[in-house]
């Protein structure tokens, strides 16, 4: 695992964003497995700018994002397609008939899951995931269980989680209780996995992934079996790795 310890939120924000673009001038029609939240938003303000001054193109990449809230559609300013807009695919030049979002309103949810993984096997996988990671370790709305769930699937929110993401609704009750999340399978296929953490509320959880056992009690353990994993984050949230966590 390659660890980049950055002093603040900028900074690590732009060290996420470098390594995106990296990926997408390596490989300009690359599929990029996205994630929302409020950690990446600024990595994607900085890909917009860069795609703004002509630096980077998006035009042949394909994404995939990790999740969506079961029962809200694009037009609902907290779901995950309405974010991803706002954030990212409205400031860049991204085929928009490239973006993949699981629905959250499919009427058959089981089926959409399924979909969703043919989608992504088709595509070959991601090449490069990118993940935020949870108070509780989560990765996408894969949440700590008793295994590790390899397809998409429907998943009961946690307490913790919906407490979390509470702060971007009105009210607390309007949080929804489900998702649709890629699974364990999909993310671990990726070629190369990239985890973005910041602050010190996320230090615990840094160090329970990535210095503590595999557990599907930490979902995000797993990936310290994946082969190619880049952690960056800034010093606040790296602060439980103690040394290991050296600048590269
Ligand atoms: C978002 C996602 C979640 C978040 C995680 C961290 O698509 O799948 O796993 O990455 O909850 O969220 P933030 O970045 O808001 O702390």
């Amino acid at each position: 695992m390659r660890i980049y310890r950055e002093a603040d939120y900028d900074a690590m924000s732009r060290r996420t964003a470098a390594i995106i673009a990296a990926e997408v001038v390596r490989k300009p029609d690359c599929v990029l497995g996205l994630a929302t939240g409020s950690t990446p938003v600024g990595a994607y303000r900085q890909l917009a700018a860069w795609n703004r001054e002509g630096l980077l193109s998006f035009r042949s990449v394909t994404s995939v994002n990790l999740d969506e809230y079961k029962g809200l559609g694009p037009d609902h300013d907290q779901s995950y397609r309405y974010f991803m807009d706002r954030n990212l695919f409205d400031h860049v030049d991204i085929r928009r008939d490239r973006t993949h979002v699981p629905d959250g309103l499919a009427a058959d949810p089981e089926a959409e899951c399924r979909r969703y993984d043919a989608l992504v096997a088709a595509l070959g996988g991601t090449d490069l995931q990118l993940l935020g990671l949870g108070h509780n370790g989560h990765i996408g709305f894969n949440e700590p269980g008793e295994a590790f769930v390899r397809e998409t699937h429907v998943v009961d929110l946690t307490e913790r989680t919906i407490e979390a993401n509470a702060r971007f609704f009105a009210h607390r009750d309007e949080v929804p209780r489900q998702a649709l999340t890629m699974g364990i399978g999909a993310i671990m296929a990726a070629k190369r996995v990239l985890v973005a953490v910041s602050g010190a509320d996320k230090a615990e959880a840094v160090r329970r992934a990535f210095a503590g056992p595999i557990t599907p009690a930490v979902p995000a353990s797993i990936l310290q079996l994946h082969p190619d994993v880049v952690l960056v984050g800034d010093a606040a949230a790296l602060s439980g790795l103690g040394e290991a966590a050296m600048p590269l």
